[in-house]
């Protein structure tokens, strides 16, 4: 049997030392070992985000991250702005209305991002808007949104702007300090290269002031208890003490080999993925593609239920498991993740056995000759 290989948007493959250290026997959350290793997970954190803000461990998945974010910024009978362009903003939209607030969607045509320029003009016309509501990468449609020209919007307005960074942070540059983002959040098992079960949260010094005072009840997620029990080198809760101590690792690592080069080596991959990809005849699903995910539109030989049984087909025959499409883009899209641990092998294997997949659905594609393509894109382009 061919050996698996996880190319999903999340969760991703583990970096063979995150998985010893999973492995490893457990030790108690408040022992002078623990403590030296969230000090060190809570600063190398501030560096990923690139923030002088703190940033807060939740044991959750990146939706109770973006629950976190609203609990503490949002006040019943807010008006919030959400910027829809996938699954995950109407994720955003539904977490706010549960909690109260009116919210004004902005629905954008899936594979489309927003227009700053619409934001702008919005905010202009309702300045009673407290939030904005947005994903750094809409994963459903594998699209990036101008988060630089966003901050600089909302930060002329009373608005904050929570930024979703899930398949963002850890995959390319989303500096929050610089690019003015109120609150940002981010998911263990995306480019933070962990199993699914932390999430990641923090505040800008202007969202804090309404950290502070809003009205929304909260309990697991009051940050600002947090904030006392990591002053005092402790979570609030009980720590995910294995998860933090390869976030540990995770951070160090990324900190040894700086952040520049670790995006270099997504972006060679998202890169490679396009190019080898649309020597297969498909094409980008996405008007403004993700380093993180790539979405490929499906032949459209290929109908839409045939679409989802080839996904099932590629993961069953050839090992290979990689996301279909949700919503309005089941059967037409096939989505393949960037991020976590992945050799060329994993690429080259991944993109032949691609071929051969959709060989076996009718298409005219040569799987040896993207095999050799691969190979000689990966030579010519090595870091
Ligand atoms: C952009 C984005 N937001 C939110 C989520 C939800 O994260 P989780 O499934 O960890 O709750 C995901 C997961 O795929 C995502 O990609």
């Amino acid at each position: 049997m061919s050996n698996p290989i996880l190319l999903a948007p999340g969760p991703v493959q583990l970096h063979p030392e995150v998985q010893r250290i999973l492995a490893q026997p457990m030790i108690h959350h408040r022992t002078p070992e623990f403590d030296c290793i969230l000090a060190h997970a809570l600063s190398g954190l501030k560096f990923l985000f690139q923030t002088e803000q703190p940033v807060f461990i939740h044991t959750s998945t990146g939706s109770g991250g973006m629950e976190s974010a609203l609990v503490n910024t949002l006040n019943p009978g807010d008006h919030v702005l959400a910027i829809v362009s996938g699954k995950f903003g109407e994720r955003w939209a539904e977490i706010a209305e549960v909690y109260g607030a009116h919210v004004h969607r902005l629905p954008i045509a899936w594979g489309d991002a927003v227009s700053p320029e619409v934001v702008k003009n919005y905010l202009k016309e309702n300045p009673q808007t407290k939030l904005v509501l947005t994903q750094a990468c809409e994963t459903s449609t594998a699209t990036v949104h101008d988060i630089k020209a966003l901050g600089e919007i909302v930060a002329q307005t009373n608005a904050l702007l929570l930024v979703d960074g899930i398949t963002a942070v850890g995959a390319f540059p989303i500096p929050m300090d610089e690019w003015k983002i109120d609150g940002l959040i981010a998911g263990s098992q995306k480019g933070i290269m962990l199993p699914t079960g932390l999430s990641f949260v923090s505040f800008s010094k202007k969202a804090w002031a309404v950290v502070e005072t809003a009205k929304t009840p909260r309990y697991y997620f009051d940050l600002r208890k947090e904030l006392k029990a990591n002053k005092n080198g402790e979570t609030l809760f009980s720590s995910a003490v294995s998860l933090i101590k390869a976030l540990d690792f995770v951070l160090k690592e990324l900190q040894t080999k700086d952040l520049k080069q670790h995006f270099k080596e997504i972006k060679r991959r998202a890169d490679f993925t396009r190019t080898i990809g649309q020597l297969m005849g498909l094409s980008l699903y996405s008007k403004s593609p993700s380093d993180s995910v790539t979405a490929f539109q499906l032949p459209a030989s290929i109908t839409t239920e045939n679409g989802v049984q080839l996904r099932t087909h590629f993961e069953k025959k050839y090992h290979v498991t990689i996301m279909g499409g949700q919503d309005q883009a089941k059967g037409k899209i096939l989505r393949l993740g960037h991020m976590g641990y992945i050799t060329d092998h994993d690429m080259i294997e991944t993109m032949s056995r691609l071929a051969s997949a959709l060989h076996d659905f009718g298409c005219t594609i040569d799987s040896e000759k993207i095999k050799h393509e691969s190979i000689q894109w990966l030579k010519a382009n090595s870091l």
